[in-house]
Formats: C-alpha cells, sequence, structure tokens
C-alpha cells in the first residue's frame, strides 16, 4: 500500500462581491440578521456567462501551478459539485477536456458539502492501490445561478455563495499526507436540504412542472440542519482522532465545511477546542458547498497556518444528509 499527500492546491472565486446589504436590496433582509445567523458578511456571484466548470478550470490551473507538475501528470479526475454546467455529463469531463488529458478517467461527485472529502477519499484510494499516481481533486459550485433571490427564498439564498478549489494528490515519499477518511450518510433524512426537479421522478420531471415550481428552488429545514450538523461534526471529528490516535492537543488545525460560522462555533464548543483552531473564511464567501473545504485550505496554506509536520482535520455535513472528514499529517 502506498500513501497519497497533496502535493498543491488552487483556488478561485468570481470578482464579483455580492454583501448582505446589496441582498437587502433584492428581498427583505438585512445585514444583522445574516451577519448574526451565520457570521457572513459578503460572498461571490459568477457572472451570467460563467458555470461551475470555468471556475473549477481556474482552480485546477492555480493547483498544478501550485504542485509544481504538469497537467499531463494528472491520471484521474474527481469533481464534487450539485452545481454542475449541464445535467449530464459532469463538470469533469469538461476539466479533463480543458486540461489536455487526453482519455484519463474523470467523473463527478454528488454529495453536496461533503463532495470535497468524498471526492479525496476516493481519490486516496486509488492512488493507495497503486492505480494512479497522481489525481485532480476539486470541489466547485456556481450555486448563485440555483438559489431564489425574492424574499420567498431568503433563508436559504443568503447563504450560499460561488468558488472554486483544487487540490492535487500525489505518492507520498515521505509517509506524510492522508492518514484516513470517514465517509457517512443518512439518505431518510434527504428531505431537509435538497432541490428536488429537474429530476427522472415523476413529481421532478420537467414536462409535468411549472417552470416557477418551488421544486427547481433549494429547500432547506434550517433547524434539522442545525441540529444534525452539530451532532456530527464532533462524532466524524472524534472518528478521524480515534482512528489515528490522535488527541485534541496533536491537532494544529480543523478545516470544517464553511456552513455557518453558528455552526462551527457550536462545534467547537462542544469539543472544548478554541476558535483559533478552527478554520473560518465563511465571512468573505458565505457557504460555497463542494467548494468551500478546497478554498479554506488553499488560502489557510496561503496564510501559513498549516506548517509540514502539522496534523490537521477536514470535517463536513450537508445534504443527504452526507458527513465526512479526513485526517491528514501535513
Ligand atoms: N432575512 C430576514 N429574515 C429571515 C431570513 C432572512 N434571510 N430568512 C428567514 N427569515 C425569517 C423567517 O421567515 C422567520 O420569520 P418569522 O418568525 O416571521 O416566521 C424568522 O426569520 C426565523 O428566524 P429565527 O428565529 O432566527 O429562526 P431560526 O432560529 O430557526 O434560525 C436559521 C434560522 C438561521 C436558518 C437556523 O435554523 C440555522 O442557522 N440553521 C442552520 C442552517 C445552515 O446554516 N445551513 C447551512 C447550509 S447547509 C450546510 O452547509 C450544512
Amino acid at each position: 500500500m502506498y500513501k497519497s499527500r497533496i502535493a498543491g492546491v488552487g483556488h478561485h472565486v468570481p470578482e464579483q462581491v455580492v454583501t448582505n446589504h446589496d441582498l437587502s436590496t433584492m428581498m427583505d433582509t438585512s445585514d444583522e440578521w445574516i451577519r448574526t445567523r451565520s457570521g457572513i458578511q459578503e460572498r461571490r456571484w459568477s457572472p451570467q456567462d460563467t458555470g461551475t466548470s470555468d471556475l473549477a478550470y481556474e482552480a485546477s490551473v492555480n493547483a498544478i501551478e501550485n504542485a509544481g507538475i504538469k497537467a499531463s501528470n494528472i491520471e484521474l479526475v474527481i469533481v464534487g459539485t450539485i452545481s454542475s454546467d449541464y445535467f449530464f455529463p459532469g463538470v469533469s469531463a469538461q476539466i479533463q477536456d480543458r486540461l489536455g488529458l487526453n482519455t484519463v478517467g474523470a467523473f463527478d461527485i454528488k454529495a453536496a458539502c461533503s463532495a470535497f472529502i468524498y471526492s479525496l477519499s476516493v481519490a486516496d484510494q486509488f492512488i493507495k492501490t497503486g492505480m494512479v499516481k497522481t489525481a485532480l481533486v476539486i470541489g466547485a459550485e456556481a450555486q448563485s445561478k440555483l438559489i431564489d433571490k425574492s424574499t420567498e427564498g431568503r433563508d436559504v439564498s443568503v447563504l450560499f455563495g460561488d468558488g472554486a478549489g483544487a487540490a492535487i494528490l500525489t505518492r507520498s515519499d515521505d509517509g506524510n499526507g492522508i492518514l484516513s477518511t470517514h465517509l457517512h450518510c443518512e439518505g431518510r433524512e434527504l428531505k431537509h436540504l435538497w432541490m428536488e426537479a429537474p429530476g427522472t421522478s415523476p413529481n421532478a420531471w420537467i414536462n409535468n412542472l411549472e417552470l416557477d415550481s418551488d421544486k427547481f428552488k433549494p429547500i432547506m429545514n434550517g433547524k434539522e440542519v442545525f441540529k444534525n450538523a452539530v451532532t456530527r461534526f464532533p462524532e466524524v471529528i472524534e472518528e478521524a482522532m480515534a482512528a489515528n490516535k490522535l488527541s485534541m492537543d496533536d491537532i494544529q488545525l480543523i478545516i470544517p465545511h464553511q456552513a455557518n460560522y453558528r455552526i462551527s462555533q457550536a462545534v467547537a464548543k462542544r469539543m472544548g477546542v478554541e476558535m483559533d483552531k478552527v478554520y473560518s473564511n465563511i465571512h468573505k464567501y458565505g457557504n460555497t458547498t463542494a467548494a468551500s473545504i478546497p478554498i479554506a485550505l488553499s488560502e489557510a496554506l496561503a496564510e501559513n497556518k498549516i506548517s509540514k509536520g502539522d496534523h490537521i482535520i477536514l470535517a463536513a455535513f450537508g445534504a443527504g444528509f452526507t458527513w465526512a472528514s479526513a485526517a491528514i499529517k501535513w
């Protein structure tokens, strides 16, 4: 068995900054409401002619450069996203083409906020077993195109933003790298956070629906999301620590999915962890679903918050419900 390590990271966010005040001109909301309940101050929205694949491509180019490899070294592409450019195929096929990767395998993973860790875990298995030496793993979303920007959709739309992050995973030669990954799902809870249409269920098929149907809008039961998130985050972080016989004192940084600052605070409180050990950039980008962890990882590294030999934990919770973690020795 080999071990994989993250050799480089990159991210990309659209230029357009949308502040809470900007939102209050489109819907009945306020900076105070959004800030106090989520910690979000602003988010990025993509221009009309930009899709998720464009954000993913830019993040990938940055990660390839950061890793100091050639695109032609990549043998596998995995993209975590719930906002793909097309109904099918996935964003991964577009990235594979734009990077000129001939015929290497490429697929998407639709595990919402947990999708980057799910994707990292799959790539890790490919590298561990010697199937590939180098993989490109991406989390990317252009959610501004899916949200309802009227007062009716305000409980969801104020939380989400656009962006992409990418990581190059390669075979480790010094024993450091991904120590373990842990994936979970509880599908019976899926209707607490979902977008029903368009889909192939008779209830979700486009021919059977009015185009302004609520089924085309993301729906969230905020209280259930909050309640489950503050339980599952600590569980899956503790699972990663236990699997590697690590205590919280051994962990230098936790990078949680940037769901909501109040969720991160509640998780830290339950675990008895100071907030300076819990990375946060949600004030700038809102919740970017699959993109939030790789963007945060990329920024944490750029800010020198991670040093060689550090133990870090990535953790996510989101639609499905899915939740996941990864323990990494940097
Ligand atoms: N602006 C102003 N008012 C709003 C907005 C908004 N954007 N959205 C909802 N409201 C209103 C509601 O209509 C409701 O009004 P009413 O009382 O007149 O009916 C009121 O605000 C509800 O406010 P609260 O009392 O604060 O409601 P609650 O305590 O349930 O909090 C919240 C709602 C903030 C969504 C909470 O449940 C929460 O934080 N949940 C977690 C959701 C989350 O962060 N999801 C992240 C995305 S999923 C993921 O990544 C895991």
